[in-house]
C-alpha cells in the first residue's frame, strides 16, 4: 500500500511553544497510522512579513523556496494551530502566503501548486478550556481556499501544556483517541487522492 508523505507543522516558533509538542504527538500519531512524517519547525524557515515590494526587488526568500519544496513533494499537510484572537497566527498565515507566491525559477514546485489537490488536517492548541477551537474554521476556510482537501475530523487540544505525556500522546484517552481516529483519515485521505 501507499505511504503518504505528510508534513505537520506547528502556527508557532516560541521557544516553548505548546502547539509544538501538540505537533509531536500528531506526528506520533500519523505515523502511527501508516504515514511518512515529516515534522516541520516554522524557526527552520524564518521568513520576513510578506511584503510585494520586497518580492518585486528580491524574489522569494530562500527559506520559503524551500519550505516549498517540502509541501510540494509532500501528500497532506497537518497543522496545529495556536488561537490568537478567534484566529490564525500571522507566523502560519506569512507562511501559507509566502509559499503561494510563484516562483518563475521553479514554476512546478511554487505557487498554488504546492498546495492543490493534497488532503489536510486542523487541530487546535489552546493553554485554555476550548483548545483553540475558533481558530479551526478560519484554518479550514484558508487551506480550502488554497486548493486543499481538508478532512472533516478536527480536534482541539485545551490545557495545552499538560495535555502530552512524555511519550509523545495525548494524556486523556478519548482525546487521543479522537487524534487517531483524525491521523488513519488524514492518511486515508491522502492515499485515495494519490491515486
Ligand atoms: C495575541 C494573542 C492572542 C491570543 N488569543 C487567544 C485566543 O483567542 N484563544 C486562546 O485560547 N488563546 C489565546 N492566546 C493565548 C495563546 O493560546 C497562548 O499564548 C499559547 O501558548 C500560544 O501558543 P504556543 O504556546 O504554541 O506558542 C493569545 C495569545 C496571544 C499572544
Amino acid at each position: 500500500m501507499y505511504q503518504p508523505r505528510i508534513l505537520v507543522m506547528a502556527g508557532s516558533r516560541r521557544r516553548e511553544a505548546l502547539s509544538r509538542r501538540v505537533a509531536e504527538a500528531c506526528a506520533l500519531a500519523v505515523r502511527t497510522a501508516g504515514a511518512e512524517v515529516e515534522l516541520i519547525d516554522l524557526d527552520d524557515y524564518p521568513a520576513p512579513l510578506y511584503d510585494g515590494d520586497l518580492e518585486a526587488a528580491a524574489g522569494l526568500p530562500e527559506h520559503v523556496v524551500r519550505l516549498q519544496r517540502r509541501l510540494h513533494a509532500s501528500d497532506g499537510l497537518l497543522v496545529v494551530n495556536p488561537e490568537y484572537n478567534g484566529s490564525i497566527t500571522p507566523l502560519l498565515k506569512n507562511t501559507l502566503d509566502w509559499c503561494s507566491r510563484p516562483n518563475p525559477a521553479d514554476s512546478e514546485r511554487s505557487g498554488g501548486k504546492v498546495y492543490a489537490g493534497r488532503a489536510a488536517a486542523v487541530v487546535g492548541s489552546s493553554p485554555g478550556a476550548l483548545g483553540g477551537m475558533r481558530v479551526l474554521f478560519h484554518v479550514r476556510d484558508i487551506l480550502g481556499y488554497l486548493g486543499m482537501y481538508v478532512i472533516p475530523q478536527q480536534l482541539a487540544v485545551a490545557k495545552a501544556g499538560e495535555a502530552v505525556g512524555a511519550d509523545a500522546r495525548l494524556r486523556d484517552p478519548a482525546q487521543q483517541e479522537l487524534l487517531d481516529k483524525l491521523a488513519a483519515a488524514l492518511v486515508d485521505g491522502a492515499r485515495r487522492l494519490r491515486s
